[in-house]
């Protein structure tokens, strides 16, 4: 990333102490960086621990300051607290929190098993939810203030054809944020979330493209004629957690180039799509996930 692209004064986020979970990738990796740049002190989270350490040297190499890898797997709410518990021994009270952690892979949904549901669902929906709770409540406890950005899509908006178990996850920590934003309001927490259009990393293109190029896809049909940037992404996120934007509450703010408005921006397409390429899709995605369950320490 440039940071001469980020939209904002160095030092910002000075005195903030944030999460990110799936920090050390994707997007993740990115508003990560954004935040350390403007000045903030950052905990990255996810299962393989030598993908957090890379990261954290990396960005640390680039920028300085203080980035924490912290190995955790979001679908155990006592290794949540655990890791919760490490952090708030390490330096005091979060002051923000991203749930940008996800699990997603593109299947007809008749080929979906209970237990291919529950490995989306136990990601994004009980795994967000379980973090929430355990640093909300201690926010709570503590008379703290909070923040909270939830990464979403614009799914949550139209359902996604061929990506049910995501879409109706990502609906629900919609109904979480909007429904904490006004429980939570007079904790001084606040909840938004961003709903990001196709900024290609390896695990979406893995897991929804294998083996073609969404980018190119996406430059026919987007009404920008591309995908979108990374700062633009890293921008939105800093904007909300930052100091001054207290008043934005509750709210879900799409950042796709009106895709959604285009295209619907979802996998609608892939109704034409015969018994061999799911097949040959479910090969390639299979290979991927292996790959990363390999690479995990927690
Ligand atoms: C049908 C499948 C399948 C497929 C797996 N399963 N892949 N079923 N089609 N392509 C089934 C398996 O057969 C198994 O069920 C069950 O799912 C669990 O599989 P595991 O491999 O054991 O899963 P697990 O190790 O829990 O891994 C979870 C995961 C994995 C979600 C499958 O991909 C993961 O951890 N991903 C994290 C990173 C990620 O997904 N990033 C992408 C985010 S992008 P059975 O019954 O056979 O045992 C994103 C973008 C959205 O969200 C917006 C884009 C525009
Ligand atoms: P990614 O790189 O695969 O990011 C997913 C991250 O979540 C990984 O770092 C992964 O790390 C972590 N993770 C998954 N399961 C976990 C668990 N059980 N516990 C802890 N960490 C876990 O993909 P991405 O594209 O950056 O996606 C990031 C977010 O953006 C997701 O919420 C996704 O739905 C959303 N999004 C992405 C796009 C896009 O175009 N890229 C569009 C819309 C929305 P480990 O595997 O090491 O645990």
């Amino acid at each position: 990333m440039d940071p001469k692209k980020l939209m904002f004064r160095p030092g910002l986020m000075a005195g903030e102490r944030i999460l990110v979970t799936g920090g050390g990738t994707g997007l993740g990796k990115e508003m990560a960086e954004a935040f350390l740049a403007l000045g903030a002190e950052v905990y990255i989270l996810g299962r393989r621990g030598a993908v957090l350490e890379e990261t954290r040297d990396e960005l640390m190499g680039r920028h300085g300051g203080r980035v924490v890898a912290v190995p955790c797997d979001i679908r155990n709410a006592e290794a949540i607290r655990d890791a919760i518990d490490l952090i708030w021994a390490d330096g005091g009270t979060l002051t923000g929190l991203v749930n940008n952690a996800a699990g997603n892979f593109i299947s007809r949904t008749e080929d979906l098993s209970p237990r291919a549901f529950d490995a989306i669902a136990n990601i994004v929906f009980r795994g967000t939810f379980y973090m929430t709770l355990d640093i909300g409540k201690r926010w709570i406890a503590e008379g703290k203030s909070g923040n909270v950005i939830n990464i979403l899509t614009t799914w949550v908006w139209n359902g996604s054809a061929f990506t049910v178990p995501s879409a109706m996850s990502k609906s629900g920590i919609r109904a979480m944020a909007e429904s904490l934003a006004v429980e939570w309001g007079r904790y001084g927490i606040r909840f938004n979330n961003i709903a990001p259009g196709p900024f290609p990393t390896k695990g979406m293109t893995e897991r929804l493209s294998p083996g073609s190029s969404m980018d190119s896809a996406e430059r026919q049909s987007n009404p920008l004629g591309r995908v979108g940037e990374m700062t633009e992404l890293a921008n939105l996120a800093v904007f909300l957690m930052a100091k001054g934007a207290e008043y934005v509450n509750g709210q879900t703010i799409a950042i796709d180039g009106a895709a959604y408005q285009a295209t619907g921006g979802n996998f609608a397409g892939l109704r034409a799509w015969d018994d061999a390429q799911w097949e040959a899709v479910r090969t390639m995605i299979k290979a991927s996930n292996d790959k990363d369950k390999a690479a995990r320490t927690v």
